[in-house]
Formats: structure tokens, C-alpha cells, sequence
């Protein structure tokens, strides 16, 4: 009881101190906060304190089993992104012939190129990305040395990563980290690990907006209605930043510097240059724009974005399910399987955090459950849970926890679900952050094993499509309506 109290200060202490950074938070505006699926996971972590990592444990409870998802880290724009702004840097030349200069050209723009001009192929984990998952390893086998005191066996330590070369790096630096110290390689003692990886054309589980055609068909079906969506705001802030600089801006122009923003504060940490265009309510509004395509296309816009991903819920369940089986059958240390590691990427990372029900209020959890659809998050500055920098930035993470209890506890096994090394309250679960594994398996995961992947994504949904994306559109145009 006494401990109780303790934490319960402990914990009031936490919240304010929360509360009075999030309130110093709001007076510095720093846009690499704001950078959408672009953020580092450094930009998140940091802002939301550190004092959170150390999370409250269930009196005589101890970690059995974790499943880890991540996104990979940190990476250089992709190809189809370089070849942009390298159109980017002609756009300019052609703006600064027509413009006379002056004191309100930006000075970075004469002789500006690409930095990643030079880049022929990108898309790879840079070192930063690879910092990202090597501390994020160290971190869990600190935070989790009971599971990793083992020794080091591929059964027991499951690794998994997509065949792209990013997130199967993001897997080597994060074993890096976790087995350091371990093994007998070189003068950081390494060990070697193995990583398991599907064939692109059929991973299932990481990768299951591949192998889903109706998912493919409603993408690219809604792709004109997220640029409908866009347009007008891109227009609003062209004709701003037009007049402010004094030169004539194409949307495609503004959209490409807002990319250039993105890459500049994420991968270089320069926010002075392309940033320093835009103003914060300038930001804020292009990170909604780009907060209601990750929502529309990979998120709660469509059930069919994360039913698609029940292949890989079941996965995680099942892990925790045979975990329990060796503890109940007294299995020796070493014969079964303790932690199980995924690396893939934000389109896995944002379906599966809409599996468990997360980043929406209590309505529009209601609304989900009872499969309603879902109003998009409201324009700034009215707030919004739904916010793809948390969601998922680079490295972005869920771990799910199961615990063994004590024979007295009301359940013998909890799950706990970290996002971003941070707890998070289950809505499933009535809001609490450790959830008894039956209520977890009857109200979270098995909702959604009725949906079969096959009939979700491959059998052809008749007219369904052009009915949602009305739907859509009648709601982007009440949008423009309301400029
Ligand atoms: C770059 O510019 C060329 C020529 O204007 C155009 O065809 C191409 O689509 C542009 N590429 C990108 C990625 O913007
Ligand atoms: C921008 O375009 C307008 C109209 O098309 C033109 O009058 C103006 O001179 C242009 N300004 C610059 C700086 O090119
Ligand atoms: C980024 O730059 C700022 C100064 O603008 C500096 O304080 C900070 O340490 C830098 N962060 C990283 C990760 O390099």
C-alpha cells in the first residue's frame, strides 16, 4: 500500500512535469516536430521527456515474452524524391532569371543544388537511422534484461525484416546493439544473429499491402481525392509565400520545398533553409495535409488499410500464445522462444496501431467498433490524436509486453503495449495500460480474426469503391466549402 502511494506521487510528479514541458514545448516552435512520417525518431522521444521510459510495473508481475514492431530509421528521400528536387533546383534558376533581386530573395536559393543530387539510388538507412535502432537496441535489453540473459539462439530470439535492404539494416544495427558485449567478434565483442526475411511478393505479415489488390485498387482509387484535399492548401500557402518573396511559385514549387523542409530538418538537421519559408501556422497546416493522406490512404480512412494487416496481429497473438504454453508446461530456459523482432516500415507500423485502436478519441473509437466511418482529424489549429510524427517516425516502435503474474493476481498474464518506448492505454482494453491477456485476446485481437485476408483483400468488393470515394470527396469539399 505504502509503495502505492509512492507511485501514485510519483506518478502525479510525472504529469506535471509533463504538463509544464509540453507548455515550454508550445512556446518554442520547432518545425521538426512537425515533419509527419518524415520525423526522426530523436524529435518524438526527446519532447515527450524522458522521465516516461521508466513505466509502472504490476506488483510481482515480471516480462515472459516481447514482440517488437519498428519502422525502419532514418533514410535518404527515395529515388523518385532526388529526381524531384533536382527538378526543384532548375525550378529555382528559372525563378530567379524573371525576379530581379531582391532583399527578399531567400540568399540560399542563388546556385542552389540538391544535396543528395550525387545520390543514384536511394532510399538506404543512413547513420543516423542506424544510430536510431543500435541505441533503441541497448535500450531494450537494458529495459528487458530478464528475456535477454539467454543465450543467443534464433529460436529464441526470433529477428524478422522485410526484403528491403533499409529495414533488414535497421535489423543488423538493432542486434547490433542488443547482443553487444555478447559474442566474441572484434573489440565490441560482438555475435553474429540471423535475420529471417519473406520474399517481397509474399510477406504477409510486414508487407501485406503488397500482396492485397483490393488495397492497391482503393490507393490508387483515392490518390485524386488526397490531392484534392491538398490543393487548396497548397494554394493558400503558394499565394503567402509568393508575395512574401517575391516570386512567382507553382504549387508544385511549394509542395517540392515543403519535401525539401522534410529532408533538410530530419536527415541534415538544417532548419534555417528551406523550413525558414514557412511560418509555424504555415507548417502546421502542410504536416495536416500530409497527416490526412497517411490517414486517408494507410490508416482509419478505410478498414481494408488495416483489416489487410490481421496476418500480422495474429502473428504477435499467437507469439504470446505460445509463450504461455511453455511457461504452463514448464519448458526449460532455452527451448522456447522469448522475444520476437520485426522490422518493416510505416505503412505496417500505421495499420497495426489502428488494429489496437489507438490515437482517436473515445467517440470515434465507438464509431470504429461498431464499424462507422470516420470524420477526417480537423483542420488547425483544432487539435487532433492523429498525428503521423508520433504515430509513426522513423524508428517509430510498438513493443507488446506479456507479463507472468502471481497465482493471486485477478489474471495470470497481462499485456502491455509501449508505442515509442512509452505505455499506452488500450481503448479495447478500457483504457488501461495492462491488459488481462484474455480481455486482450476477446476484445482486441479476435474482433479481427473474422476478417479473412484473402476474402479482405482479393475478393472484389462490388461498386464499393466508387461509393467510398464520394464519400470522400463530399467530405473534401465540405472542406474547401468551409475556406
Ligand atoms: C522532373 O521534371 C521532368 C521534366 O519537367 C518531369 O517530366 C518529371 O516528371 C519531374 N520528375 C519529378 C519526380 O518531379
Ligand atoms: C509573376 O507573374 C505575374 C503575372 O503572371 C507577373 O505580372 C509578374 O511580373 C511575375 N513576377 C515575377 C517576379 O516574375
Ligand atoms: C541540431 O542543431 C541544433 C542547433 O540548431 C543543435 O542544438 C542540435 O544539437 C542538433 N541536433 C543534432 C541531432 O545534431
Amino acid at each position: 500500500m505504502k509503495n502505492m502511494t509512492a507511485t501514485i506521487a510519483q506518478l502525479a510528479l510525472l504529469i506535471l512535469c509533463i504538463s509544464a514541458s509540453e507548455l515550454a514545448g508550445e512556446e518554442a516552435f520547432d518545425v521538426r516536430n512537425h515533419l509527419s512520417t518524415v520525423t526522426r525518431y530523436g524529435a518524438v522521444t526527446e519532447s515527450a521527456g524522458n522521465s516516461l521510459l521508466a513505466s509502472n510495473s504490476l506488483e510481482g508481475c515480471k516480462p515472459i515474452h516481447l514482440n517488437l514492431l519498428a519502422r525502419h530509421g532514418t533514410r535518404s528521400p527515395t529515388k523518385k524524391r532526388i529526381k524531384e528536387l533536382n527538378n526543384l533546383s532548375a525550378r529555382i534558376k528559372v525563378l530567379l532569371q524573371g525576379a530581379c533581386a531582391t532583399a527578399k530573395t531567400p540568399g540560399w536559393f542563388w546556385g542552389w543544388e540538391s544535396p543528395w543530387k550525387g545520390n543514384l539510388k536511394g532510399g538506404e538507412l543512413i547513420s543516423k537511422g542506424e544510430e536510431e535502432l543500435y541505441s533503441l537496441g541497448i535500450r531494450v535489453r537494458e529495459r528487458f534484461s530478464d528475456l535477454f540473459d539467454e543465450e543467443y539462439h534464433s529460436d529464441v530470439y526470433s529477428i524478422r525484416a522485410t526484403q528491403v535492404p533499409r529495414a533488414a539494416a535497421s535489423a543488423v544495427a538493432f542486434g547490433m546493439g542488443l547482443f553487444s558485449w555478447r559474442g566474441s567478434l572484434g573489440p565490441g565483442r560482438n555475435g553474429a544473429f540471423a535475420i529471417s526475411t519473406e520474399s517481397r511478393a509474399s510477406d504477409l505479415q510486414l508487407r501485406f499491402y503488397d500482396s492485397c489488390d483490393n488495397y492497391k485498387d482503393f490507393r490508387k482509387s483515392q490518390e485524386p481525392a488526397v490531392d484534392e484535399l491538398k490543393k487548396p492548401i497548397l494554394k493558400e500557402i503558394t499565394l503567402g509565400l509568393s508575395k512574401r518573396y517575391g516570386l512567382n511559385f507553382t504549387r508544385q514549387d511549394i509542395a517540392s520545398l515543403w519535401f525539401l523542409c522534410k529532408q533538410e530538418a530530419s536527415l541534415l538537421n538544417v532548419t534555417d533553409q528551406a523550413c525558414g519559408l514557412f511560418n509555424p501556422s504555415e507548417v502546421v497546416l502542410l504536416e495536416w495535409a500530409d497527416d490526412m493522406e497517411v490517414f486517408i490512404l494507410k490508416g482509419y480512412g478505410k478498414s481494408l488499410n488495416y483489416r489487410m494487416g490481421t496476418p500480422l496481429l495474429e502473428d504477435v497473438f499467437q507469439a504470446m500464445e505460445l509463450a504461455i504454453k511453455a511457461r504452463e508446461e514448464g519448458h526449460p530456459s532455452g527451448s522456447y522462444e522469448k522475444a520476437r523482432l520485426r522490422f518493416a516500415h510505416a505503412e505496417t507500423i500505421v495499420p497495426f496501431s489502428c488494429l489496437l485502436g489507438l490515437f482517436l478519441d473515445k467517440s470515434e473509437f465507438e464509431r470504429i467498433q461498431k464499424e462507422l466511418p470516420l470524420q477526417l482529424p480537423p483542420r488547425p489549429p483544432q487539435g487532433r490524436n492523429w498525428k503521423a510524427s508520433r504515430v509513426a517516425p522513423f524508428a517509430g516502435n510498438y513493443m507488446m509486453v506479456l507479463h507472468s503474474c502471481p497465482i493471486d493476481t485477478s489474471s495470470k498474464y497481462y499485456v502491455q503495449v509501449l508505442h515509442n518506448e512509452h505505455p499506452i492505454e488500450m481503448p479495447g482494453c478500457g483504457y488501461a495500460e495492462f491488459c488481462p491477456f484474455e480481455v486482450f485476446k476477446e476484445r482486441i485481437v479476435q474482433p479481427h480474426l473474422k476478417h479473412n485476408f484473402n476474402t479482405v483483400c482479393n475478393v472484389k468488393p462490388r461498386a464499393e469503391f466508387p461509393k467510398s470515394m464520394s464519400k470522400l470527396s463530399l467530405q473534401s469539399s465540405a472542406l474547401l466549402s468551409h475556406e
